[in-house]
C-alpha cells in the first residue's frame, strides 16, 4: 500500500495540476476525495485506495495497475493503430505506460490483462515460468484421438522446433467441434497454426483463462475491472515474485 501524499502533491505529481492551481480548483469543489468535495489541499490521501476526481473525472493514481479486460473481437492488441480501434480504446486510464500481457489476434476474444508493471509481464511470458493459457476453440473438423495424441506430445507448425506438450479437452462427447486447448508457450497464431497442422482451421477462439485467473464472468464484453486482491496473490505465485 502507499503511504499517503496531500492532495495538492497527487495533482502536481500526476501533472494535472500544480499545487497553487489545484488549491484554487478545491476552492471551487470540483476535487472530490471518495465521494466528498475536498477545499483543503493539505489533506492527506492514500493513492492507491482513495477515489479521487477532478470536475467528475476519477484520477488513476496509482503506481501499478492489473486489469482483467473481456476483450471483443474487432480490436487489436497494440499500442496505437492507423486502422483498427485497439484494445486500449476500451480503457478510460489513458497512462501511457499500460501494456497488454501477451497479445490476443483481433478475431480472438476473451482473458487479456493490463498492466504497467513491466516486471510482472515479463515474468508472466518467459517461458521459464510455463504460465498456462487455455483456450476454447471452435474448429472445422471434428478432433479425433490421434489428434489429440499429437497436440499433447507437441506438434510441427513450421518453427524451428515443434510446441511443448499441450493439455487437451474435447468439450463435448457429441460435438467434437468444441476443444480446450491448454499452453504454456506464447508463440504467434500459436494455436490457429496448431490445429492447421491437423488441417482442422480454427473457426473461433476464446481465452478462458490466464494462468489461475478465470475470466469474470459478470464482465461483459468491452469491459474491465481491477484484479482482486486474490487474483493478485495467485497471479504473482504464477510469475514466480515472492515479493508480494
Ligand atoms: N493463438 C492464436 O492463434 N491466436 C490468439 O489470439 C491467441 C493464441
Amino acid at each position: 500500500m502507499a503511504e499517503t501524499v496531500r492532495l495538492d502533491k497527487v495533482f502536481s505529481n500526476l501533472g494535472i495540476l500544480s499545487r497553487s492551481e489545484c488549491k484554487k480548483q478545491a476552492k471551487k469543489g470540483f476535487i472530490t476525495v471518495n465521494g466528498e468535495v475536498v477545499k483543503e489541499t493539505e489533506r492527506k490521501v492514500n493513492p492507491d485506495s482513495d477515489i479521487i476526481t477532478y470536475m467528475d473525472e476519477v484520477l488513476y493514481t496509482k503506481k501499478y495497475v492489473y486489469y482483467m479486460l473481456n476483450k471483443p473481437a474487432g480490436y487489436i492488441t497494440a499500442n496505437d493503430d492507423r486502422f483498427s480501434e485497439t484494445v486500449f480504446d476500451l480503457v478510460m486510464d489513458k497512462r501511457t505506460d499500460l501494456s497488454a500481457v501477451g497479445r490476443l489476434d483481433k478475431d480472438t476474444t476473451g482473458i487479456l490483462l493490463l498492466t504497467n508493471d513491466g516486471d510482472l509481464n515479463h515474468r508472466l511470458l518467459s517461458p521459464k515460468n510455463h504460465v498456462e493459457k487455455t483456450y476454447d476453440v471452435l474448429i472445422d473438423g471434428a478432433l479425433t484421438e490421434n489428434d489429440v495424441r499429437k497436440l499433447e506430445k507437441g506438434i510441427d507448425i513450421g518453427d524451428e522446433k515443434p510446441t511443448l506438450p499441450a493439455k487437451v479437452e474435447i468439450l463435448s462427447e457429441t460435438n467434437p467441434q468444441n476443444v480446450r486447448l491448454i499452453i504454456t508457450e506464447g508463440r504467434f497464431h500459436q494455436v490457429k497454426r496448431m490445429f492447421d497442422a491437423l488441417d482442422k482451421p480454427v473457426l473461433s477462439l476464446h481465452r478462458s483463462m490466464f494462468g489461475p485467473l478465470k475470466l469474470d464472468p459478470e464482465l461483459e464484453e468491452g469491459t474491465y475491472r481491477e484484479l482482486t486482491e486474490d487474483e493478485m496473490k495467485s497471479i504473482m505465485q504464477a510469475a514466480k515474485r515472492e515479493d508480494y
